[in-house]
């Protein structure tokens, strides 16, 4: 029985080693089989991709005739245009921000400087562009082809247009209906400091449609929408937005800004974003370095920084207040929806 059960094995193990000896090919492994010594065989002629080959379509390249086109593969419809939004907020907006100024989170905390889609070049730049810079990446920028279909890519082509007409809009482009309010106005009503809007320069006045404003009209029977408080800034309005340690007036800030844009704004910008690497950011500077390490960086120099001994302590506490107000962030007001 034994020896039955032993031949048996033998004969198995025999079967299985001549399955291991059998001529095969290894993948990526040459072969004396054919003349070409490849394992892998070519294609035949006039073999038809199926579903892969995207080599030569504009909708996948943005390429037409080897030249970046400027339209879009399909018609843009509002749909598109609000699919474009919300993939570019989800994915542009760390590094680009949401006014596309090139000014993202990410790029405050010291990722290199994306680009501002508010240039001349990239304001006449084709949208063929704007989607080979997602599929393929650019300069430091990496590509989004693995996150992002085509379709969404050319949706997010069609929103960045949109994003730099925005940006650029005459009082002429604004159709009937809708109301422009400067920005300012609407940070005061929205219980914000006044220097809120400061960072946004020339852009000063968003567009908003009329209905999405509360107004209570008197004698109006329609229910008003909840009214952000309607208030002027009052100290403790603008403490409450103060970060925690210490609490700073909004006219404090506002002096703080004027110093600011006389004394710094030169070598830091007056969006507090600097010149990297040789001027640094100072956005959120106080709260990334320390109050008391800004206050001597400031009155003893660092150089190349020079010292600003001049500035009183009154100045000084000024200058803090205006950097530490939160809206040196860099935010946009986001209108309510
Ligand atoms: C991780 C940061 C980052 C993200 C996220 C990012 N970009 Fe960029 N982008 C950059 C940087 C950095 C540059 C500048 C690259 C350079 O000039 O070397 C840039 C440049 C660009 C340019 C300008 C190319 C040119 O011709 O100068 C475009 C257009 C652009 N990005 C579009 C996008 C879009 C659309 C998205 C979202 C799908 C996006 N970027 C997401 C970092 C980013
Ligand atoms: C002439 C150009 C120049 C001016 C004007 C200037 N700075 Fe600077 N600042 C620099 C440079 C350069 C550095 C980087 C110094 C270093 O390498 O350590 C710097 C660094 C700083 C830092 C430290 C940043 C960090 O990340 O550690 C602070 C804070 C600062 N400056 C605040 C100010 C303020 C506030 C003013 C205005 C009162 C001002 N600077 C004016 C050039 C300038």
């Amino acid at each position: 029985m034994a020896a039955a059960t032993t031949i048996l094995l033998l004969s198995g193990l025999g079967c299985r080693q001549d399955m291991h000896d059998e001529p095969k090919f290894f993948p990526q492994r040459g072969t004396n089989f054919y003349a070409d010594g490849r394992s892998v065989r070519p294609q035949v002629d006039h073999t038809v991709a199926r579903s892969q080959l995207h080599a030569d379509n504009y909708f996948y390249t943005g390429y037409i005739n080897g030249k970046e086109g400027d339209a879009l593969p399909f018609p843009a419809t509002m749909k598109v245009l609000e699919r474009g939004e919300e993939r570019y907020n989800i994915y542009c907006t760390p590094c680009h921000s949401r006014v596309g100024n090139g000014d993202g989170m990410i790029v405050q905390r010291g990722y290199a400087q994306a680009a501002n889609f508010q240039t001349n070049r990239l304001r006449t730049a084709t949208l063929g562009h704007f989607f080979d810079v997602m599929t393929n990446g650019y300069g430091s920028m990496p590509d989004y082809a693995a996150q992002i279909t085509p379709e969404d890519r050319w949706a997010i082509a069609a929103y960045m247009r949109a994003l730099q007409l925005s940006q650029n809009a005459q009082r002429s482009d604004v159709p009937s209906g809708v109301e422009v309010k400067p920005l300012k106005t609407i940070a005061e009503s929205e219980g914000m400091p006044a220097s809120f809007a400061a960072p946004w320069g020339q852009a000063d006045s968003i567009i908003i449609p009329a209905a999405a404003i509360p107004l209570a009209q008197p004698g109006s029977t329609a229910e008003p929408p909840p009214a952000p408080a309607k208030t002027a800034p009052t100290q403790s309005s603008a403490a409450a937005l103060m970060p925690a340690t210490k609490t700073y007036s909004v006219a404090q800030v506002q002096a703080g800004q004027q110093i600011y844009a006389k004394n710094c704004a030169v070598c830091h910008t007056a969006q507090l974003t600097g010149r990297p690497p040789t001027f640094p950011s100072l956005v959120n500077i106080v709260t990334r370095i320390g109050e008391a390490h800004v206050r001597h960086n400031i009155h003893d120099g660092a150089p190349p920084m020079p010292a600003f001994p001049n500035l009183s302590a009154a100045e000084l506490d000024d200058l803090v207040a205006y950097l530490s107000s939160p809206s040196r962030a860099g935010h946009p007001a986001s209108p309510s929806k």
